[in-house]
């Protein structure tokens, strides 16, 4: 089972992600990274580690109708069943999205449908958490569809608002439970596909 992770930054979600392919049960391989960002910490990770990688952005493909085409056919190589988008701050084509409909899931860092959509990245949705006074925040995965964070939520993990927290502590706190979410979703979709059965006790983790 194939995966291919889309990042724009650091990459830590990547880097949790590859960790966890090398162990001995992993059903995936970390087969593909790509990035918006030539110099990104996932590139550089991937680098380092010697996974397949490739920047393609504006930059290398001017024409949105052309990227889009050159991710399909990079993927289509290196025969990907999942796409994850961690961090990754470009919309995917729609060539790409209709290739792979189903097959790509993101990573939020909020309770979806709570503090989504667009502009609602990184800091901002833990600013938005704390003005909220939710009592409760966590990441999701969902399926990604044409808009911004709306597809269907297959995971989420609760975490407690503390009353001292701050948008450090909260987006620390988060970013850490995304790193035992992500390849534990990731594993257990691995395994459906392959016809072995999940844990199928991934979907709503409480705290
Ligand atoms: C994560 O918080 C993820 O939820 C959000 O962007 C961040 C990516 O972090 N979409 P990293 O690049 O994986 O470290």
């Amino acid at each position: 089972f194939r995966v291919a992770v889309f990042a724009s930054h650091t990459g830590t979600n990547l880097q949790a992600l590859h960790q966890a392919s090398l162990g001995p049960d992993a059903a995936f391989h970390l087969s593909l990274v790509l990035s918006n960002n030539r110099g990104s910490g996932a590139l550089a990770y991937a680098h380092t580690h010697a996974i397949p990688a490739a920047h393609m952005s504006g930059a290398t493909h001017p024409d949105p109708d052309q990227l889009d085409t050159a991710v399909r056919v990079l993927l289509n190589a290196h025969h990907i069943d999942l796409i994850v988008t961690a961090g990754y701050m470009k919309k995917i084509g729609p060539k790409t999205l209709k290739s792979f409909d189903g097959r790509i899931i993101n990573i939020h860092p909020s309770l979806l449908p709570r503090h989504g959509g667009r502009g609602m990245y990184g800091n901002t949705v833990h600013e938005a958490v704390l003005a909220s006074g939710d009592h409760i925040t966590g990441p999701s995965i969902h399926i990604v569809t044409a808009e911004y964070d709306e597809g269907p939520v297959i995971a989420q993990k609760e975490l407690a608002v503390r009353p001292d927290d701050t948008v450090e502590s909260l987006s620390a706190r988060v970013l850490s439970a995304e790193h035992i979410l992500l390849p534990a979703v990731v594993q257990d979709l691995a395994l459906r596909a392959i016809g072995r059965h999940g844990s199928g006790g991934v979907a709503r983790q409480r705290p």
